[in-house]
């Protein structure tokens, strides 16, 4: 190739670079410890504007203890929990707090001040006397650095079909068929990568947490197999949509976990579609195109803001400015990761979560061979392609059951995925269940509507 073409190719590659939520790393142990929250003037709802300056007019000490307990000043005794890597949820003394963990970027470099936060929210459980906030660890915390990785080189890529490593993945195992997908010719490296979930900027799903013996009692009184598609010949699943090529997938489990739990709490006579173009245009809980965390869009937005329907703002599968309307909005009435918090997940609360409340927004880890899943059983391969450089994504869909194959025996899980209904089975997908398959059993939240 010319040096010219690498030169062009260079540039295009930085203006296209694709990255995945915030690309702040902090984990338990930075978060951990006593915080002192500095908050501005309450009083306010929630047209606040927490990311202009503030001036604190108060100070709060919270301490966080491993894994979920926080205490105030006062003696008083909360919850926390993290989302992910990316910031941490305190609710005490009847207030709510919320804020994303503090970061720089310079190009590749990323630094993650984790004993800081960005301006973030309080209010009242009420969603009362708003006010904006920021936290800051006591105690030094050195800041934390980490490079995203190299290859957005290659995000100008079209994507090749390659035949072979459909034909390999087939051979290797028996479970789950792959297929070729004739709309990903041509289509961009980058655009797969979005529709998938994002670069992830760090591997930060917790393990799952030891099932208790009480809780497999009573998993182990469920139903064999369990489908929200067809309970008595009902089905409470909303029907399979399709992202494109924005990074929208958390905005679209998001509203199907609030489809489907809704239509369970109404015996399916209350029947809409939310608008995940409102969550990628105007939350400021999560990244647009690049990213965000059900457990604060069908979670914290839907409880703070609402949703609205679809139609009242259709989608366009890219960052277009907010809207705003007069639009009826759908509420949350409360939000949790299955388990309490934030690595408290396993398989057996999951099982008696969908069977008994309804489907569940997970992330799990996307690899090369999954995009060209077809049906079966599917587990990871670890089969690469040769022709397309590929990293492993964060992707967000909804689970909306359970079984067991009356042959092989194989535990799965039902997933709806937001591509479309001519990928997998009408859109929908099985992936192993019981080990954890690809992180899919670590992060999983589920939401109460308000009727
Ligand atoms: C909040 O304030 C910032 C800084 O003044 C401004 O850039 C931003 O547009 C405001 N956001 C909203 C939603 O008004
Ligand atoms: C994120 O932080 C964890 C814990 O400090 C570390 O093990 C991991 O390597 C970090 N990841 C990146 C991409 O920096
Ligand atoms: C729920 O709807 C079904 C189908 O319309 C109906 O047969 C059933 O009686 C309803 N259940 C309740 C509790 O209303």
């Amino acid at each position: 190739m010319c040096k010219f073409a690498l030169l062009w190719l260079f540039l295009v590659a930085l203006v296209t670079f694709v990255r995945s939520d915030t690309p702040a790393n902090c984990t338990f142990e930075s978060i951990r410890g006593a915080w002192t929250f500095s908050i501005g003037q309450g009083g306010g709802d929630n047209t606040i504007n927490c990311t202009a300056d503030f001036k604190p007019v108060s100070e709060y000490d919270v301490v966080l203890y491993f894994p979920d307990v926080a205490f105030d000043q006062y003696g008083n005794q909360g919850r926390w929990t993290l989302i992910y890597n990316q910031g941490f949820e305190v609710r005490i003394n009847k207030k709510r707090f919320f804020a994303f963990s503090k970061y720089t970027q310079d190009g590749k470099k990323v630094t993650s001040y984790c004993s800081q936060t960005f301006p973030g929210w309080v209010h009242d459980d009420d969603e009362r006397n708003w006010a904006c906030y920021s936290g800051q660890k006591k105690g030094d915390e050195m800041p934390k650095q980490h490079q995203l990785h190299r290859s957005e080189f290659f995000n100008n890529w079209k994507y090749k079909s390659n035949a072979e490593f459909i034909q390999r993945i087939n051979k290797h195992q028996k479970s789950w068929t792959a297929t070729v997908y004739p709309e990903y010719s041509g289509m961009m490296l980058s655009d797969m990568t979005r529709r998938s979930g994002g670069r992830r900027s760090a591997d930060a799903f917790p393990k799952t947490a030891r099932v208790l013996p009480e809780t497999q009692k009573v998993a182990d009184r469920l139903p064999k197999n369990f489908d929200w598609r067809d309970v008595n010949g009902q089905n409470f699943v909303s029907p399979v949509r399709n992202q494109k090529t924005c990074g929208s997938c958390y905005a679209f489990g998001s509203m199907a976990l609030h489809e489907a739990r809704l239509r369970i709490a109404t015996n399916n006579t209350v029947q809409k579609v939310f608008s995940t173009q409102d969550i990628v245009s105007c939350s400021e809980y999560s990244q647009g195109c690049d990213g965000g965390f059900p457990y604060l869009i069908a979670g914290k937005y839907g409880q703070d803001f609402g949703l609205i329907e679809d139609s009242c703002f259709t989608y366009k599968a890219k960052d277009v400015k907010c809207i705003t309307t007069t639009c009826p909005r759908y509420y949350t009435r409360d939000y949790y990761y299955v388990g309490g918090f934030y690595g408290g997940c396993n398989e057996a609360l999951m099982r008696i979560e969908v069977a008994k409340y309804g489907p569940v927004a997970v992330s799990f880890q996307v690899y090369p061979d999954f995009q060209h899943y077809k049906s079966g059983i599917y587990h990871h391969t670890e089969l690469l392609d040769r022709f397309n450089p590929w990293e492993i994504t964060n992707h967000v869909v909804l689970i909306v059951g359970y079984g067991q194959d009356a042959d092989s025996g194989e535990k799965y899980w039902i997933v709806k995925n937001s591509w479309g209904e001519t990928w997998g089975e009408e859109g929908f997908f099985r992936i192993s269940r019981g080990n954890d398959e690809c992180s899919i059993e670590s992060m999983v939240v589920g939401t109460l509507p308000i009727l």
